[in-house]
């Protein structure tokens, strides 16, 4: 079997590397490769590479993820989170492999406090959500036999966010203020990774499980929480942060500007997935702690 990954050093791609090997033959991309067109601002190009490889599975880790900067660079955003996973689809329909991407909580506009189900109205707040969301809308159009997963909070040990964004902002500075009302799940991308190879596996045997599915580890949080575990973790490693614990002060998102406007609920009902693929999920902690372990031994 032929895996084609679009992608390779993201937080995701990077982990997908590890879990689609056993797979079959992995052919792992980035935008700089130099045999085949890696670069989803290139959607003529990437659809080169799939006719040129005819894989039996494609998995998209590549995206356009500067949140804010999307708003500013809506093109290109769009080119790459929208028009080339569609153009990836056709190539999929058209070679009969299965097409496997990844979305975001972000098409949702955070309201209310449940964890959004798989079918529930979309509504994104930002231009990166709506591209997000537009890649998915062109995926399930195609026809293409598919897998998407929507994610939220991702980390990895490798890459930039905000576990690591807020260590170096707690041995730099004395106070800090983190918000405490958007709530949501941290997951890493070594679970995400895992599970997509495991829904790979069950896909291939029984085809009717593509669609749409919600994938977080378990749990909630909000950044505020999320951080204090953080500095708990590095003071107890022995990491020297100047910001003691009570120099960290909630604040809501109202008092934090950005370009971008985020969703306050970004929790994602993960039912469906369980179910449909006899799926647990690890509690999010777990999987900080070990991405913190890997950076930081105890
Ligand atoms: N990060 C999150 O919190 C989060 C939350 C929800 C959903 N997601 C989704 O999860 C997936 C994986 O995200 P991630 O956290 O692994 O993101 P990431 O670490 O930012 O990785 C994205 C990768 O896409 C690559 N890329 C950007 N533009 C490209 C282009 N024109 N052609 C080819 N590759 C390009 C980047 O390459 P360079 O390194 O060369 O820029 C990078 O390797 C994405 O679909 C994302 O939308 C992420």
């Amino acid at each position: 079997m032929k895996v084609l990954l679009f992608g390779k050093n993201g937080q995701l791609g990077w982990e997908l590397q590890r879990s689609l090997a056993p797979l079959g033959d992995l052919l792992a991309l980035d935008r700089y490769d130099q045999h085949y067109c890696g670069d989803l601002s290139n959607p003529r190009g990437v659809a080169e590479t799939v006719r040129a490889l005819r894989p039996d599975v494609i998995v998209n880790a590549a995206a356009y993820t500067a949140v804010d900067k999307a708003e500013s660079e809506n093109e290109a955003a769009h080119i790459i989170n929208a028009v080339a996973p569609g153009t990836l689809a056709e190539e999929a329909k058209r070679c009969g492999a299965w097409l496997v991407h990844y979305s975001t909580d972000y098409v949702f506009d955070g309201s209310g406090d449940k964890p959004w189900q798989e079918d529930d109205q979309v509504s994104p707040l930002n231009v990166y959500g709506q591209t997000k969301l537009a890649g998915e809308q062109a995926i399930q159009a195609s026809d293409c036999r598919h897998l998407i997963f929507r994610t939220s909070w991702v980390y990895a040990a490798r890459g930039n966010n905000f576990a690591k964004t807020m260590l170096r902002l707690a041995q730099e500075r004395q106070q800090l203020s983190v918000i405490n009302d958007q709530i949501g799940t941290p997951t890493g991308a070594e679970l995400l990774a895992d599970v997509s190879a495991h829904a790979i596996c069950r896909a291939l045997k029984t085809p009717e499980v593509a669609g749409l599915y919600h994938l977080t580890a378990a749990g909630e949080t909000s950044w505020y929480d999320y951080a204090h575990l953080v500095f708990d973790y590095a003071r107890t490693a022995g990491l020297e942060l100047k910001t003691d614990k009570q120099s960290v002060s909630a604040i809501p998102t109202s008092a934090y500007q950005t370009p971008a406007k985020r969703p306050l609920n970004s929790r994602l009902n993960t039912e469906k997935l369980k179910t449909v693929f006899d799926l647990q999920l690890p509690a999010w902690q777990l999987g900080v702690e070990r991405m913190l372990s890997e950076l930081y031994s105890k």
